[in-house]
């Protein structure tokens, strides 16, 4: 078993190695790359140190499995061509999640779209995150409609963005002001509820991800999301607020039943004595939590609302990755 990381010093690349590790993922080579700027450097992980190589089609060649943890214009130049050498490739960019000749794959709930192909897609962040604990309730219930509100962790953005926060907040409280560079607004102390860019229908396109992306996994394309991504100053783990209406009226019991037997979910719902999700308790973890579950007023007894929240560098990204990987070897 050959494997190669593809960015290996981006935000999920750093943990595309952390989750090999804790899966125990096997491996008899693991070469690691990234820019030429990067290459002869070393990097540190919990699997040992790695000098990282420059990337090229020529030297990455003859792997098992490639992650790719790049950009979209970099997997839209190379993910094809890496298939000629090499036999999988995970692909994380958005670059081939709408290519209907792709599979868009999270594990636990669509891997026999996988069947013959070679080039996956791993899906964006907020789309994983949401679809996790909403599967077996689409299942149970049916779902109509999906109202959502983001609060997303700066990690989204990569590397850069969480060091832009950590500074940036620095100079705020050393010099009352932030600057940005990365982002376009400051973002310590700050939201700024635009997330990618602006489409003609006045979503942005990360909004309209959760809505092509969760069409493609849940293989529905009626379910009607509509969507606000907001970016706000938290190093990682995206939260998000959820309505629902479903088709079929929501059993309270088997909601809670459902949720507290789902692979990936932990349910953190006891709201007297502040037990809900939040980012200081996600971050680091796999699994994605739920809470803050009741009927809505607005659909009846058709309404359900949650706030979920999930760090978006793993089970948004490295931690899916490396679980279909899982799926593909076993
Ligand atoms: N961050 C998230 O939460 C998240 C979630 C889901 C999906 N994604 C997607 O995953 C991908 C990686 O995101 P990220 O947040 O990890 O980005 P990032 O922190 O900016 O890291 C980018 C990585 O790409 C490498 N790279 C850049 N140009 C390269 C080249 N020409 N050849 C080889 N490597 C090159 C960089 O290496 P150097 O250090 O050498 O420049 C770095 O390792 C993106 O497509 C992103 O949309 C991100």
């Amino acid at each position: 078993m050959k494997i190669a990381i593809c960015g290996v010093t981006g935000a999920v690349g750093k943990e595309v190695l952390r989750c090999i590790k804790d899966l125990s993922l096997q491996y008899d080579t693991l070469d690691c790359y990234a820019s030429a700027n990067s290459a002869g450097k070393t990097i540190e992980s919990p699997l040992g140190h790695f000098v990282i190589r420059p990337f090229s089609l020529d030297a990455c060649s003859g792997y098992d499995l490639i992650f790719l943890c790049v950009s979209g214009s970099f997997s839209a130049r190379y993910a094809e061509k890496l298939l000629l050498n090499n036999r999988y490739v995970i692909d994380n960019s958005s670059n081939f999640r709408y290519d209907d000749q792709v599979p868009l794959v999270i594990p636990e709930i669509n891997f026999h779209t996988v069947k013959n192909h070679r080039l996956i897609a791993n899906p964006n962040c907020t789309t994983a995150i949401l679809s996790l604990p909403l599967y077996p309730i689409y299942q149970a219930f049916g779902l109509k409609r999906i109202i959502v509100s983001t609060y997303q962790a700066t990690s989204g953005g990569g590397q850069a963005a969480m060091d832009e926060l950590r500074e940036e907040s620095l100079r705020f409280l050393q010099e009352d002001a932030a600057g940005h560079h990365h982002f376009v607004h400051p973002i310590p102390f700050n939201l700024i509820p635009a997330i990618d860019t602006f489409q003609p229908n006045g979503y942005t396109r990360e909004e309209m991800k959760v809505v092509w992306e969760t069409q493609k996994i849940f293989e529905d394309d009626q379910i009607k999301i509509s969507a606000t991504a907001v970016r706000v100053p938290t190093f990682r783990a995206h939260a998000e607020s959820i309505t629902l209406e479903t088709a079929h009226p929501i059993d309270m019991n088997k909601v809670y039943s459902l949720l507290g037997t789902t692979p990936g979910v932990t349910l953190v719902d006891d709201p007297e004595n502040h037990l809900y999700p939040m980012p200081i308790t996600a971050s680091g973890n796999a699994n994605v939590e739920v809470g803050r579950i009741r009927k809505n007023n607005v659909f009846g007894e058709n309404g359900l609302d949650l706030f979920i929240c999930g760090d978006q560098l793993l089970k948004g990204a490295a931690l899916n990755a490396v679980q279909i990987a899982q799926h593909l070897f076993k």
